[in-house]
C-alpha cells in the first residue's frame, strides 16, 4: 500500500518513521495469516521462510473446535469388545451381482451379540447428536477450493510425480499435503519444492496433539483428518498415487458435485457391509447390490454442505480399526476406510453421488495374463450426463447400446430410416496407479513388472499408444515418463536413477534426445 503512495507523501514523513513503517508493512504482507479465516492461499508469499511452520499454525477457533470434537469422540466410544471377522475367506460374496438384487448382505462378524450391537447403537446416537451440534463450528475458508493429500517419506517421491502430472494438466488449484508430524518433515521438499509447485506441507500433529487423551492416528485415518483440517471448503482429496489426466477444476462447478456436494468413485467389488451397521446407525438398509463399493483414491466434498457427514466420517475412522472398518467392509479387498464416506452421508441423511461407470483397469497383457498397474476412474460430470444404466434383467449391460435408442416396434424403427448412436461411455479423469508405485528411484528396479518384457527389454506398462489415446484422449504414459524423468533427474543429472530412467525412456519412446530442454 505504501508503495503506491505518491512520492510527496513519503517525502513529507520523517525518514525515521517511514522506513520502519515500510518494513512493518512488508513483513505484514509476507507473514502468513493464521488459519481461522485464511485468505486466498498463495505460497509465493511464504517463499524463503519456514513455510511449513507458517502453514501449520492453526488458530484458536480450529483448536477449540478440535478439542470439542475430540471430547465428543471420546464420549461416544463404543462400550463393547473390538469386532472380529470369522476366519474363512469371503469368496464370491465380494463379487458385485447387480442381476441378483435380492442377495443379502455378507454376515461375517464373529461372536457378535445383541449387547455389542446395542452398545454400538447407543454410542453412535451420542456421536450423531454431537455432530449435529458441532457441525456449525467446523472451520474452513469460505469459498476456497483446493486439493488435499497425505504423504509420508515413502509416498512423497510418488506424490511429487502425481503433483507434476497435475500441474501438466494446467490445473493451478492450491494443494495441501498433510504430513503426520515434524519427524516426517523435510525442509527441502516442504519449503522449496512443494511451494514451487503451488503446494505446501501441513503438519497434522500441530493441531491433532492439542486435544488430550486422543489416540494417535493410524494409516487409513490420516485421510479424513486431512480433509477435516484442510483450509479449503471445496476439497478434492487425491491419494498420493492418484493424478488427473486433464484439469479437474471444472468438476467443482458441474453436477454431480454442485448437486450432491459429495462425490465418490467405485471399486471393482460389491459392498460387504454388515446389515448390523444400518441398525446401529438407525437408518434404512441399503440394498446389498445397489452399487459397487467405494475406491477412495479420490473423493470430492463440500465441507459447508457436508459438515455433519464429515464429523461422522471422522467418527467411523477414529473407531475404524476396532469397529467400523470391520462393520463396513467385511471383505479382504481395498482400504479399511473405503465405506466410511458414503455411509457417513447416509447416516446424516445428506446426498452423495457415487460415479456409476465402473472402474477400468489400465495395464497390458504379459505372457498370457493381464497385468494391471492402475485404475482409471470416470469423469463424474460425464458420468452424471451419461445416466449409466444399472444392470438389470432387461438390460444386462452397464453401457447404452444403439438399440436402446430404437423404437420398440421394429417395423416402425425401420420405416423411420435413421441411424442413432448410443452416447460414448464417459472417459476417465483420474488414474490411481495402485499397483506399481511411481517412485523414480524404485520404479525400474523390479524386472518382473510390466515395465519390462519377459526377456528384460523395457516396455510400455499401460498398453499401446492407440489404446491410450482412444481411452484418455492423449498418450498419458508418455507424459508420465517425461514427468518421472523430470523428478528422477531433479537432484542430480548424473545419478544412476536419472540415467536409468532416461535410458528407459529413450528405448521405449525414442524421443528423449530429440527434445531440447533442461531436465
Ligand atoms: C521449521 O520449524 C519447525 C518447527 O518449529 C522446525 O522443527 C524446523 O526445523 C524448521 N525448519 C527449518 C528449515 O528451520
Ligand atoms: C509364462 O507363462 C507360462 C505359462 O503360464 C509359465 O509357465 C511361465 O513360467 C511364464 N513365464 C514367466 C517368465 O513368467
Ligand atoms: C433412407 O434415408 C436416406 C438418406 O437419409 C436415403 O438416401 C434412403 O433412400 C432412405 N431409404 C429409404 C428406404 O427410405
Amino acid at each position: 500500500m505504501l508503495i503506491n503512495m505518491p512520492p510527496h507523501i513519503i517525502s513529507t514523513l520523517p525518514r525515521l518513521v517511514a522506513i520502519p513503517l515500510l518494513l512493518l508493512a512488508c513483513s505484514l504482507f509476507f507473514l502468513p495469516r493464521r488459519h481461522d479465516h485464511p485468505s486466498a492461499f498463495n505460497p509465493v508469499h511464504y517463499q524463503g521462510k519456514n513455510v511449513t511452520e507458517a502453514g501449520s499454525t492453526f488458530g484458536a477457533a480450529v483448536q477449540g473446535f478440535w478439542q470439542d470434537l475430540a471430547s465428543a469422540l471420546l464420549a461416544a466410544q463404543p462400550q463393547c469388545k473390538p469386532l472380529q471377522l470369522v476366519k474363512d475367506d469371503i469368496g464370491s460374496a465380494a463379487d458385485w451381482r447387480p442381476l441378483e438384487p435380492e442377495r443379502k448382505h455378507a454376515d461375517r462378524l464373529a461372536g457378535f451379540t445383541d449387547d455389542d450391537e446395542t452398545a454400538l447403537f447407543r454410542a453412535h446416537y451420542a456421536m450423531r447428536t454431537s455432530a449435529q451440534h458441532l457441525g456449525s463450528k467446523l472451520s474452513f475458508a469460505k469459498g476456497t477450493t483446493g486439493i488435499v493429500t497425505t504423504a509420508n517419506a515413502v509416498y512423497m517421491p510418488v506424490f511429487l510425480v502425481s503433483l507434476r502430472m497435475l500441474r501438466r494438466t494446467g490445473c493451478n488449484l492450491p494443494v495441501e499435503v498433510f504430513i503426520d508430524d515434524w519427524s516426517k518433515y523435510e525442509p527441502k521438499i516442504c519449503d522449496t519444492i512443494l511451494p514451487s509447485l503451488q503446494a505446501r506441507c501441513v503438519v497434522l500433529s500441530n493441531v491433532y496433539d492439542t486435544a488430550e487423551y486422543i489416540k494417535q492416528p493410524d494409516h487409513y485415518q490420516y485421510k479424513v483428518f486431512a480433509m477435516l483440517f484442510s483450509t479449503f471448503q471445496h476439497v478434492l482429496f487425491l491419494d498420493s498415487d492418484t493424478f488427473p489426466v486433464y484439469d479437474p477444476t471444472i468438476l467443482f462447478s458441474t453436477a454431480p458435485y454442485t448437486t450432491h456436494g459429495l462425490v465418490t468413485w467405485p471399486d471393482y467389488w460389491a459392498l460387504t457391509i454388515s446389515a448390523h451397521f444400518y441398525h446401529i446407525a438407525a437408518i434404512p438398509e441399503e440394498p446389498s447390490q445397489a452399487r459397487f463399493t467405494t475406491e477412495s483414491g479420490q473423493l470430492m466434498i463440500n465441507k459447508d454442505v457436508h459438515r455433519e457427514s464429515l464429523l461422522m466420517m471422522v467418527y467411523y475412522n477414529y473407531y475404524g480399526p476396532d469397529y467400523y472398518y470391520t462393520l463396513l467392509s467385511q471383505g479382504s479387498h481395498g482400504a479399511g476406510d473405503k465405506e466410511t464416506f458414503v455411509q457417513a452421508a447416509m447416516a446424516v441423511g445428506l446426498p452423495y453421488y457415487q460415479v456409476r461407470s465402473g472402474p477400468r483397469a489400465i495395464g497390458r497383457h504379459m505372457n498370457g495374463t493381464f497385468r494391471g498397474s492402475a485404475i482409471a476412474q470416470a469423469d463424474p460430470g460425464l458420468d452424471y450426463e451419461y445416466l449409466t444404466p444399472m444392470r438389470s434383467h432387461i438390460h444386462p449391460s452397464d453401457q447404452w447400446q444403439n438399440t436402446d435408442l430404437a423404437h420398440p416396434v421394429p417395423a416402425v424403427e425401420k420405416s423411420l430410416n435413421r441411424t442413432r448412436k448410443a452416447p460414448r461411455r464417459p472417459r476417465p479423469v483420474f488414474l490411481h496407479q495402485n499397483m506399481l508405485k511411481l517412485d523414480p528411484a524404485k520404479v525400474l528396479v523390479d524386472k518382473s513388472q510390466p515395465t519390462y518384457e519377459l526377456d528384460g527389454t523395457p516396455h510400455r506398462m499401460w498398453g499401446s499408444k492407440e489404446d491410450m489415446v482412444e481411452m484418455l484422449g492423449y498418450d498419458v504414459e508418455r507424459r508420465l515418463w517425461d514427468v518421472i524423468a523430470e523428478e528422477g533427474c531433479r537432484e542430480d543429472q548424473a545419478s544412476r536413477t536419472c540415467g536409468e530412467i532416461r535410458g528407459f525412456v529413450r528405448e521405449v519412446f525414442g524421443w528423449m534426445d530429440s527434445i531440447d530442454r533442461p531436465w
